[in-house]
Parts: structure tokens; sequence; C-alpha cells
């Protein structure tokens, strides 16, 4: 009996099979079990995939007992430290940081693609000026599809690249003009001789009547908040994406069907609901009687911000965007923020309160992510939107990765059946 392996057996019937065990660089290993069914005519079952490994992939690597986010083997410590959010892009696409010429060509690249077609103006007209935005993302996102035909020919490596470089370049455009759509404001246009974030900051609050002033302080903190959201391995819009991919879907389509993943307050949508739940509690006076109802079993209400499907223990990301929280409201003399204030003071309590200790609960990149978008005058339903840009590169890195796999197949979960077994249709005058 080989010893890299695991052995399962039926003791209904005797019958064992000998499943592989694959080593990863990092990480637990894991169980090959595609012969399962096969061998036992036996399925897995693991509901929302909690120890499920749906891939292999060399993009991310997170330790969740350790707080460890590697983007393509970089701390991502180090890359909030030192890297841009342009060339995290280039990383996480091609798998290594780019020279000083790669870097010009890939820059020239996207700036050739921050335009969107006119045409595409009309799909905001059909929203309401009280739409949701990340309805806006979905609708426009997935509209771009009939834009490119070309795109579906994604057997091609150029093509997929393309579609991958029109994405990272026009989302911005696309989110922005949501933005000054739902505010009756003229949309603004990039101007490709300012980089990606001050190009984000120009064209969500430059006026046609008036000069913009650049916060570099609010450029670099908006930055580091793009790194630390680019990517996270297979979360549940990431998986979204390689799913929708495995079919061959149009990628603008994947991707609209991962931004519709993302708006859940159980996943991207927390920045905002963490500053709905700071706004409801109001002063730090009345944060006992929430953390009552975030531990009450009969009381929907979570603590937003809090706890994590992967980290068990501190959020990395938490710990670098609390920082440049932290130095933003010292920058712009907001430090008194009275919703700031009300953040640390929950975050301090829930950290001593043994339900959350015990539940290995603790702030994740929602938690401040909100705070320093709120400092950025980033409207609060606009966040999800914030968080969909930076994310669109690790969903087109991940949905890449797949494509190129020799051996594509199409994603098909099973179940199990617990439904009625076989019966007979009853006419309706017998029922
Ligand atoms: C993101 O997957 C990713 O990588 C996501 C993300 C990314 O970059 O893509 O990191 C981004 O989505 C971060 C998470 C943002 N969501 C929130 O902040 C919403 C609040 N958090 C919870 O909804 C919850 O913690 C989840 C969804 C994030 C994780 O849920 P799990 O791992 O499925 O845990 P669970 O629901 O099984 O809860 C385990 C226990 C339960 O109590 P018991 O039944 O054991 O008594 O912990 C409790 C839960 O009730 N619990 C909470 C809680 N989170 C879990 N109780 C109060 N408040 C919370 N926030």
């Amino acid at each position: 009996m080989s010893k890299n392996t695991v052995t399962i057996t039926d003791n209904r019937t005797g019958k064992s099979i000998e499943c592989p065990i694959k080593d990863g660089v990092h990480g637990p290993s894991v169980i090959d079990s595609r012969n399962l069914y096969k061998e036992l005519e036996l399925f897995t079952f693991d509901p929302a995939f909690v120890t499920t490994a749906s891939c292999e992939s060399k993009i991310t690597f997170i330790d969740g007992e350790k707080g460890i986010l590697l983007y393509r083997g970089y701390p991502i410590e180090q890359l909030a430290k030192n890297s841009s959010y342009l060339e995290v892009c280039y990383l996480l696409l091609y798998g290594e940081l780019p020279t000083e010429d790669q870097m010009k060509n890939f820059r020239g690249s996207i700036c050739q693609h921050t335009l969107l077609h006119e045409g595409l103006s009309n799909f905001y007209k059909g929203f309401q000026h009280d739409a949701h935005p990340m309805a806006m993302l979905v609708g426009v996102v997935g509209a771009l599809s009939g834009y490119y035909p070309d795109a579906m020919d994604i057997k091609n490596p150029e093509h997929r690249n393309m579609s991958a470089i029109r994405l990272i370049a026009k989302l911005p455009t696309i989110a922005t003009r949501i933005h000054k759509y739902l505010i009756g404001q003229p949309y603004v246009y990039p101007r490709n001789s300012l980089d990606y974030v001050s190009n984000f900051m120009y064209m969500m609050f430059s006026r046609p009547t008036m000069d913009y002033e650049f916060n570099e302080k609010a450029n670099r903190a908006l930055e580091i908040m793009l790194i630390l959201h680019a990517d996270h391995e297979q979360n549940a819009s990431t998986s979204t994406v390689r799913l929708a991919g495995s079919s061959q879907a149009h990628p603008f389509s994947c991707v609209a069907g991962g931004i519709a993943t993302l708006w859940g307050p159980a996943h991207g949508g927390a920045n905002e609901a963490v500053i709905r739940m700071l706004h409801n509690i109001g002063h730090s006076r009345n944060i006992p009687k929430y953390i009552d109802r975030f531990k009450d079993k009969n009381d929907p209400t979570r603590l937003m911000g809090f706890g994590h499907r992967v980290y068990k223990n501190y959020d990395p990301r938490a710990t670098i965007i609390r920082e440049s929280c932290h130095g933003l409201l010292k920058d712009l003399d907001m430090s008194q923020m009275p919703l700031f204030e009300t953040a640390m003071e929950l975050e301090r309590i829930a950290l001593e309160d043994d339900y959350f200790i015990e539940r290995k609960l603790y702030p994740n990149v929602d938690f401040y992510s909100g705070i320093i978008l709120s400092a950025l005058n980033i409207p609060l339903n606009m966040f999800t939107v914030m968080f969909s840009v930076a994310r669109t590169v690790g969903w087109v890195s991940q949905w890449m990765e797949m494509m190129n796999e020799p051996d594509l197949k199409i994603g098909r979960p099973r179940q199990l059946y617990l439904g009625n077994s076989r019966r007979d249709y009853i006419p309706m005058d017998k029922r």
C-alpha cells in the first residue's frame, strides 16, 4: 500500500479505493477523489465547499491560521508597502514582477482601452436614479460582452489576454460613470496621462466647472485598498467566474457573474454593511446591546466585518488597512471621525468577548475598508463597486489560469437527492 494515499473503505460492501494525496507548495495537501464514484459509486459531500479544493492554482496563497496572504509568492505586506495596483495587476496576470519596459508596455496597453463605446451609455439611461450601483455594474459589464464578439475565441490566448486588459482598463471608467449618472453630473473621460488611481479619482470627482485637486495621500490610501482586494484565492465570486468560464462563456459575462456574487453582504457587500452597522450603532455607548444582538441566535444581525471562512486569525489585510486608515484620517484631520472611533471601540470590545474569541472571529478587510472609502468621500452604495474594480484583476487572472489548462472540463457538482422517490402522474380529477 503506497504511503502517499488515503484508503477509503465502504464498510457496507467492504470495497476500498486508494486515493492519491497531492501535495502543494504551501498549505494542506489534497485527497484526489476523482475516481471515488467510478470505484465505490459514492460522491463526497461538502456543502459550501468548506474543505474542498476546486482547482490547482499558482496565483494566491492564504494561510488562515497564520494570517498569511501571498500574491505569486510575494507577501501582501511587502506589495502594499512597495508596489502599485497596476504592477500588482501585472504580477497576478503574468506571474512575475515586471521589468521597467514590461511595466511601460503594460501601462500603455491599459491606457489604450480605458474608453467605453459611446453606445454603452444607453445602458446607463435605463436605470432609475436610485438604482443600486452594483445592479448597474452587473448590467453594464454583462452588456460589454455584446461589444467584443471577438473575445469569444477564448481558445486564442491573445484574445484571452485582450479581454483581461480591456476589463482592467474599463472597470474604473464604467464604475465612475455609474456614480456620475446617479448624481446627475456629466461623465468625465479618462486622462491617460494620469496613473491608474489618479485617473479613477479624476473621473470620480472632477467637474467641468473647476480644476480637480489631487491628494497624494488619499490616492495612496486608495491604491493600498485596491492592492489588498485584488485577489483572494477561490472565494465565492472567483469560484463563480471560474465555473462560468468552464462552460467557455464570454469572459465579460463570467466577470458579470462574479460581480453579482460579490454584491452579497456575506461577501463583498460587507464593506457597505459595516458602515450601515456603525451608523445604526450611532455611539460607542450603544455597542453592548448590539454585541448581544450579534450573539443572539434568534437575531439574524451579525457583526459585519468580522469573521472569515479561511482566516481564523487576524486577516493580514485588516492589519494593513487599519494602519492605512489611521494614517489617512490623521492626514485628513479626521481622526475624531465618530464612525472610526465607534469602529475602534467595537473592535476592542469584540476582541475581548468570549463569543467571538471561541469562534475565532476577527476583523476582516471589510471592517476598515469602508471607513477609508467614507474618508475619501466615496458614497456608501459605491463601496462594493470599489471592491469589484479591485477584484477584476483577480477574477480575470484566475479565469486565464483556468482557460490555459490543457484539459479544461466544465464544472458540474453533484448532489445528495432527498426528494420524492419515483411516482406516477395523477390526473387532476383524481387529486
Ligand atoms: C469577504 O472568501 C473570501 O476570501 C472573501 C473575502 C475576499 O477577499 O474575497 O475575504 C471578502 O467576503 C470577507 C467576509 C466579509 N463578510 C462579513 O464580514 C460578513 C460577516 N461575516 C459572516 O457572515 C461570516 O463570518 C462569514 C460569511 C464571513 C464566514 O462565515 P463561515 O465561515 O461560513 O462561518 P459560519 O457562518 O459557519 O459561522 C461560524 C459561527 C456561527 O456560530 P455557531 O453556529 O457556531 O454558534 O460563527 C458565527 C456563526 O453564527 N459567526 C458570527 C459571525 N460570523 C460567524 N457571529 C456574529 N457575527 C459574525 N460576523
